[in-house]
């Protein structure tokens, strides 16, 4: 697989089956911190509730959660994170020895490889947990109105339709609580449609280092 800088200066891939990168040319770290955790509030969930439950869906190399747990770290040093991701490529795993984001706490992530996908924080703080396996089964797995917050970051509608499918977004409205929060980098018609056949409300995320906006949306009820 090929390694790639991007503008920010952090590493990642292109995969070689479907020819796109894992993050955005123009900053993986930047991408993790304003696509994602900025418009999902994660500093002020941090502080308000002290604790909250982060599906990264599409876990890749976990730049989003980690950057998340750095921002929630930061807010709030007591508060108890608890990351689920899905991911069905045990190579993209061990790609996480690598690289080195300049996300601080991101060596946490260094213990994951494809035969240890659980691990905790020293102090029992942070807990993360790769359902590894098609998207479609593992999120069949995650108990109903348990997450805050998903990140959601498939690779594009056009390369991978199915990522953005009706069924996905009915089961991210089956794990989400109520007021339960999701970003996204794409804006596309197809994404929209099927998430507002799921149920669910979205408006325009921010526009950061793309030409459209991204989305962000709600579980109403
Ligand atoms: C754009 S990348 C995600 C990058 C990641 N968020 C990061 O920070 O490194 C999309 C990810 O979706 C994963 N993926 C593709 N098809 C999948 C499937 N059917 N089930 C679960 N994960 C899948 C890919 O292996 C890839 O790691």
């Amino acid at each position: 697989m090929e390694k790639i800088q991007t503008r920010d200066g952090s590493e990642t891939f292109v995969n070689p089956k479907f020819n796109e990168s894992y993050h955005s040319f123009t900053g993986a770290v930047e991408e993790a911190t304003e696509k994602y955790c900025k418009p999902t509030k994660i500093a002020e969930i941090a502080r308000e509730r002290g604790e909250f439950t982060l599906l990264d869906f599409a876990f890749g190399m976990g730049y989003n959660s980690a950057m998340a747990i750095a921002i929630a770290k930061e807010a709030n040093p007591d508060c108890k994170i608890n990351v689920i991701g899905i991911e069905n490529d045990p190579l993209i795993i061990e790609k996480i020895q690598e690289v080195n984001p300049k996300i601080p706490g991101y060596e946490f992530y260094k213990q994951l490889t494809p035969k240890n996908l659980c691990i905790k924080s020293e102090d029992n703080s942070i807990t993360l947990k790769i359902l590894l396996g098609d998207a479609k089964d593992t999120i069949q797995t995650i108990q109903s109105n348990t997450v805050d917050v998903v990140f959601y970051d498939s690779f594009s509608p056009k390369t991978q339709p199915e990522m953005w499918s009706i069924f996905l977004f009915q089961e991210v409205h089956r794990v989400l609580k109520q007021k339960g929060i999701l970003a996204t980098y794409s804006c596309a018609r197809l994404v929209r449609d099927n998430i507002k056949a799921a149920g669910l409300t979205y408006a325009d995320g921010p526009k950061v280092g793309r030409r459209g906006p991204g989305t962000i949306v709600w579980k109403e009820n």
